[in-house]
């Protein structure tokens, strides 16, 4: 069988663990030979784990990705528009299939560029671009094809995840926890990309537009990430039972596709509580499935290259098969913004000037919106007068919750920006 040609740009942690991958692949189950033609990196003579002296070498991503001596073009730059955009367009455009990790470029631009990859009957495939090593893009949108999904959620940034397990874990700060998630190896090289959700998002937005066969619109999903949490908060709610996770998800409602990432609090016996570390997971929910969870490392040069071998190795049978499932995909339900009716429980974190009667102004301003106090919790105050105080609220409307919201920006003794987050109800 004639091997088949990879061209690859980029040569970080992913794309010198995917040279590692071709050099081993003796030990894989491959459906037949691969070999490196020619590289592109910003960098040509870095220090590597990858030896590229054999390849060769491309100044320009682009030109690599339309030069005759390659089968598939492999895109690992990483960044939405740039260099990677203009060479993965080039590729399709020279009718070469395209493997990427690149989930800026796909939540930003998929749905063109799957449209350019139809028009030149060429595959576009991105399973690592969504939890690394965890198959959950072509399970997706190949097997689970026939699931009427209805929800898609779950931990999609591996330092995120890091990041609340251990600090709630060692009681280690958020900036140590965060060094170490850089230095393993899951940050990404720009690690607000993680900690604001942003990363989660661009996953999350690919999801649903497989799941839910949406016309993907990065711009109505909402983001917040994990810069407000601190560890008095991971151990305020696991002392009333919950964990904080970042969660990622994607919610069909009547308007349309909900996408959002945000902290929630999960019960602890919640499947999703016990996904700890760097560990991704998604969860699948649908008719006539019920629910399908699937967990693994989402982050990491070994999980992420061998997903984007899996892609490679699909190439040996290529399909053409369009690269959100379906064809008609910008005809497909719309991003939307809010679950209008959704109810639900809140944890939410305060510290009070240390003196009578904030805490009783607190408790009221939830009450005038109707927002009832199910449990509380008080630490004496600390060195600065600021006395820590959390609470679980019984369920309530949005419109109830973003009243009292409101009202508590305007109470007198707060000493910081609360903290106010969903609790996801018990799966
Ligand atoms: N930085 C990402 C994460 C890994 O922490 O999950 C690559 O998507």
């Amino acid at each position: 069988m004639k091997p088949l040609r990879l061209g690859i740009a980029g040569l970080g942690h992913v794309g010198c663990g995917l040279i590692e991958l071709v050099e081993k692949q003796d030990k894989l189950r491959l459906p037949g030979p691969v070999e490196v033609t020619g590289v592109s990196a910003r960098s040509r003579g870095r220090n590597r784990n990858a030896d590229i002296s054999s390849y060769r070498w491309f100044d320009d991503a682009a030109t690599l990705a339309g030069d005759d001596d390659i089968d598939v073009f492999v895109e690992l730059v990483g960044g939405s528009d740039g260099p990677a955009k203009f060479a993965v367009e080039t590729a399709l455009k020279a009718g070469k299939p395209v493997v990427t990790a690149n989930k800026a470029l796909i939540a930003l631009h998929g749905a063109a560029l799957a449209d350019l990859a139809s028009e030149n009957n060429v595959d576009l495939l991105f399973e690592a671009a969504v939890a690394g090593g965890v198959p959950v893009v072509r399970a997706l949108r190949d097997s689970l094809s026939a699931v009427e999904v209805s929800r898609v959620s779950g931990i999609l940034n591996g330092t995120c995840n890091f990041l609340t397990t251990e600090m709630l874990k060692t009681g280690r700060s958020y900036e140590e926890v965060l060094a170490e998630a850089q230095k393993l190896g899951y940050a990404e090289a720009d690690p607000t990309l993680d900690v604001s959700g942003m990363d989660a998002a661009h996953k999350a937005a690919i999801l649903s537009a497989i799941a839910f066969s949406a016309d993907l619109d990065f711009s109505k999903v909402a983001v917040e990430g994990v810069e407000g949490v601190e560890l008095l908060d991971l151990t305020f709610a696991d002392r009333l039972g919950y964990r904080i996770k970042l969660i990622a998800e994607g919610v069909l409602t009547e308007d349309g596709v909900v996408c959002r990432v945000a902290p929630k609090a999960l019960p602890h016996e919640h499947p999703l509580a016990r996904v700890n570390g760097s560990l991704n997971t998604v969860r699948v929910e649908g008719e006539p499935l019920g629910a399908v969870v699937l967990t693994g490392p989402g982050a990491g040069a070994g999980p992420t290259a061998s997903a984007v071998m899996g892609d490679i190795a699909k190439l040996f049978t290529p399909s053409a098969r369009p690269a959100f499932g379906r064809a008609d995909h910008h005809s497909g339900r719309p991003f939307t913004t809010e679950i209008n009716d959704e109810r639900s429980a809140y944890f939410l974190r305060v510290r009070l000037e240390d003196r009578s009667g904030a805490l009783a102004e607190l408790t009221e301003a939830l009450a005038a919106e109707g927002v009832s106090v199910d449990k509380l919790m008080q630490d004496s105050a600390d060195e600065n007068g600021a006395a820590p105080i959390a609470i679980v609220t019984h369920v309530c409307s949005n419109a109830e919750i973003n009243a009292a919201r409101k009202r508590l920006s305007g109470l007198s003794s707060p000493i910081d920006a609360p903290l106010l987050i969903r609790i996801e109800a018990a799966a």
